[in-house]
């Protein structure tokens, strides 16, 4: 495994020089599926330093207060230490910041899946009242006059710094936060890496007893589909139906990766579960009643040590280069 772990970091730092050389630019794990990028957006090295640069930025928010990093924080796995994050003007906006990890592999964005490019996705917080609050348009005239950054954005697409190149060289960069260096990914290919506790919250977790793998399924931990695990007595957010209209769509989230999990809450599409104690104890109890919840959630009476296990197992799931700040790197 250390091999491995030398091998990721090795590419990350030599980067990469040509846009056919999409390997050396973002490293994939070995064990991940390759990214497709659109022709439009290929990687280069230019593109990701300009997608990092806006990132950190703050002057991408209409008062220059907050950036991307905001409410992703590289630290926390690219998640919100708080419930619901806070915008421009110390708005809060009405979901709880997921983890950027492994966005690459998403077929749609946003817990409703209401986005489906994720070059386009920057555009969304930007222009969003209750996060960055300016439009494309202002935020273009702002950074015509930064020498530094029209240099990159020529360097990065042969073009000056407007909304085209600003969602894709963040697309770029969201891309290449891939995390498939944990405890988990070290069992993957020795099966003797977790401990006796870890072992049996694993063989818990993709058990019939419990039914976690059917929705948080695979090596990403998730189906991509969209259910209501009964987390909340009363919804005021409509969930997937806001983008379906079908009533049987209500209150349904996107089934949440949980790798990094141990570091990304709150939890839930509100951030209404502080731990994943609480967590675990919900599942157990079988959730809360919901036309639309799925019939997997069901009652499971774990005693304390298969909860204790459950609990170790998803801790294994934890990328340590995500538990550290590179905003100055
Ligand atoms: C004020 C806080 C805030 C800021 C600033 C912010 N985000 Fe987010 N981000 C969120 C929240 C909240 C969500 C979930 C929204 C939802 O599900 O409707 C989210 C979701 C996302 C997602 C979708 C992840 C997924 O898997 O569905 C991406 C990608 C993303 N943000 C990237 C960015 C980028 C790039 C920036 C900077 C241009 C940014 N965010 C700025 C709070 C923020
Ligand atoms: C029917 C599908 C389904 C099953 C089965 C399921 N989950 Fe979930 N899980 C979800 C959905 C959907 C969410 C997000 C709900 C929301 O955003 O309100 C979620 C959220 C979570 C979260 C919070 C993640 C985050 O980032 O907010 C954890 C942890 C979790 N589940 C663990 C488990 C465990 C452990 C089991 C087995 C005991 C399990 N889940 C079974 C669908 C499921």
């Amino acid at each position: 495994m250390k091999n491995v772990i030398c091998f990721f970091y090795v590419l990350l730092f030599i980067g990469c020089q040509k846009a056919d050389d999409v390997s050396s630019c973002i490293p994939v794990p070995e064990h991940f599926p390759d990214i497709t990028y659109p022709d439009n957006n290929q990687p280069t090295e230019a593109r990701l330093a300009l997608g990092k640069q806006l990132f950190f930025d703050t002057q991408l928010s209409i008062d220059s207060t907050i950036s991307c990093a905001s409410c992703h924080f590289p630290e926390f796995a690219f998640s919100d230490t708080i419930p619901l994050s806070k915008g421009v003007n110390g708005a809060f906006g009405p979901r709880n910041a997921p983890s950027l990890l492994n966005a690459a592999y998403s077929p749609y964005f946003n817990k409703d899946g209401g986005v489906k490019k994720l070059d386009l996705f920057a555009l969304v917080p930007i222009e969003d009242h209750k996060e960055m609050g300016i439009s494309a348009l202002r935020l273009t005239k702002r950074l015509a006059s930064n020498t530094a950054l029209q240099d990159q954005a020529q360097a990065a697409y042969g073009r000056p710094l407007d909304a085209f190149v600003m969602t894709r060289a963040l697309g770029i960069f969201v891309r290449s936060l891939n995390s498939g260096d944990s405890r988990y990914d070290a069992y993957l290919q020795d099966s003797m890496a977790l401990s006796a506790a870890e072992e049996r919250g694993r063989v818990l977790f993709h058990s019939p007893r419990t039914n976690c793998s059917q929705c948080h399924e695979g090596i990403f931990f998730t189906n991509h589909q969209f259910e209501n695990n009964g987390a909340l007595e009363m919804y005021s957010d409509q969930g997937r139906k806001l983008v379906t209209a079908k009533e049987t769509d209500r209150a349904t989230f996107k089934v949440p990766s949980l790798r990094n999990v141990a570091i990304t809450g709150p939890y839930m599409h509100n951030g209404s579960y502080a731990t994943l104690e609480e967590i675990v104890d919900h599942y157990d109890q079988g959730g809360y009643d919901h036309p639309n919840k799925s019939p997997l959630i069901q009652p499971m009476h774990l005693d304390p040590q298969e909860k204790a296990d459950l609990i170790a197992f998803l801790h294994t799931l934890t990328d340590q280069r995500y538990t550290t700040s590179r905003s100055e790197q």
